[in-house]
C-alpha cells in the first residue's frame, strides 16, 4: 500500500478563498500540508489561512494575486519560497463565469429576441470568461510549476466542471472554456512527462453550496427550483455534492497514491457524466 506521502508538502491554492478551493485547502493542511491561498480577495485569503491555521496547526499564507497578472504571480513566489521553500503541488481553482457569455434562452427557434440568443452573447464576455478559467489556469502553472522542474517532482490539479464534456445549455463560452482546460491538461500532462510532475483534473459535478442555494432551492417553500430538478433529474444519485466530497479525489491526485495517473480528469458528479437520460 503506498503511503500520501504529502506531509510538510507546499501546496499552493488559486481561488483559495472561494467556495470549492477553501475547503481542498483545508483537506491537505488536514494531511499537514502547508498551504498558500492565492485570491484576488485579499482579506478573504488571509481569513481563510487563518482559520485553517487554528485549525489544523499547519502553516497557511494567505496572498493576494490574480491569475491572469503574471507579475503578482511572480511576487507572490517569491514570498511562498522565502516562507515555505519550494512549491510542490498547484491547484488551479480560480474560475467562473459571467452573464455576458450567457443566453437567456436555451433552445433558439427564430423567434426571440436576438439579444436573448446566441447572437445576444458578447466578445468581452467570451474574452472575461476564457481568460479567467483557461489563461488563470496557463499563466500560475508556467509561474509555479518552476519549482517543480527543478525539484524532478510536482502535481499540478486544475479544477473543470461537467460543462466540459457536454456543454450545458446556456453557458457557451464557460463550457468552451473548460473543454479548453481538460485539454491543456492532458497536453501539459504529456509535455511535462519526463519531469517528474504529474498534471490532472477534476470535474466536478452540482454542488450545493451557501452560495448558490438561493438559486436552487426555492427560497420561500426550500422546494427545488425547476432547473434543480432538471439537474437532478439527470443526477443518478439524485442529489447535490458538496465541496468536501471532492477532497477525497484532491488527496488521491495530490499524493503518491496516484503515483502512475498523469491526462486524467476525474468527474466527481454522483453518475452525471455517465446518465444518458434514459
Ligand atoms: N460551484 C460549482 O458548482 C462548480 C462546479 C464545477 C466547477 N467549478 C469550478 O470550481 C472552481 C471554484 O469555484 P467556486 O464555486 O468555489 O467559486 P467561488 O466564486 O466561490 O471561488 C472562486 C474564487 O476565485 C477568486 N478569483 C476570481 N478571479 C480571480 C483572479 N483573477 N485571480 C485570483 N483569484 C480569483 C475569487 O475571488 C473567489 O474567491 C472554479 O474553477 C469553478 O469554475 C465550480
Amino acid at each position: 500500500m503506498n503511503e500520501l506521502n504529502i506531509k510538510e508538502k507546499t501546496a499552493v491554492i488559486t481561488g483559495g478563498a472561494g467556495l470549492i478551493c477553501s475547503e481542498m485547502a483545508r483537506s491537505l493542511a488536514s494531511q499537514g500540508v502547508k498551504t498558500v491561498i492565492i485570491d484576488l480577495n485579499q482579506e478573504a485569503a488571509v481569513k481563510v489561512a487563518a482559520e485553517i491555521q487554528k485549525e489544523y496547526g499547519t502553516q497557511s499564507i494567505g496572498l493576494s494575486a490574480s491569475v491572469l497578472d503574471r507579475e503578482s504571480l511572480l511576487a507572490s513566489k517569491k514570498i511562498i519560497n522565502e516562507k515555505f521553500g519550494a512549491i510542490d503541488i498547484l491547484v488551479n481553482g480560480a474560475g467562473g463565469n459571467s452573464p455576458a457569455a450567457t443566453t437567456n434562452v436555451e433552445k433558439m427557434d427564430g423567434t426571440e429576441d436576438p439579444e436573448d440568443t446566441f447572437f445576444g452573447l458578447k466578445l468581452e464576455g467570451f474574452d472575461k470568461v476564457f481568460d479567467l478559467n483557461f489563461k488563470g489556469t496557463l499563466i500560475p502553472t508556467m509561474v509555479y510549476s518552476t519549482d517543480m522542474v527543478k525539484n524532478k517532482a510536482g502535481v499540478i490539479i486544475n479544477i473543470s466542471s461537467m460543462n466540459s464534456y457536454r456543454p450545458l445549455t446556456k453557458i457557451a463560452a464557460y463550457s468552451a472554456a473548460k473543454s479548453a482546460v481538460n485539454n491543456f491538461t492532458q497536453w501539459l500532462a504529456v509535455h511535462f512527462s519526463k519531469t517528474g510532475i504529474r498534471v490532472n483534473a477534476i470535474a466536478p459535478g452540482f454542488l450545493l453550496t451557501n452560495q448558490n442555494r438561493f438559486l436552487l432551492m426555492d427560497e420561500k417553500t426550500g422546494e427545488p427550483t425547476a432547473r434543480t430538478r432538471k439537474i437532478l433529474g439527470s443526477t443518478p444519485m439524485e442529489r447535490f455534492g458538496t465541496p468536501e466530497e471532492l477532497t477525497g479525489t484532491l488527496l488521491y491526485l495530490a499524493s503518491d497514491l496516484s503515483k502512475f495517473v498523469t491526462g486524467v480528469i476525474i468527474p466527481v458528479d454522483g453518475g452525471f457524466s455517465a446518465f444518458s437520460g434514459v
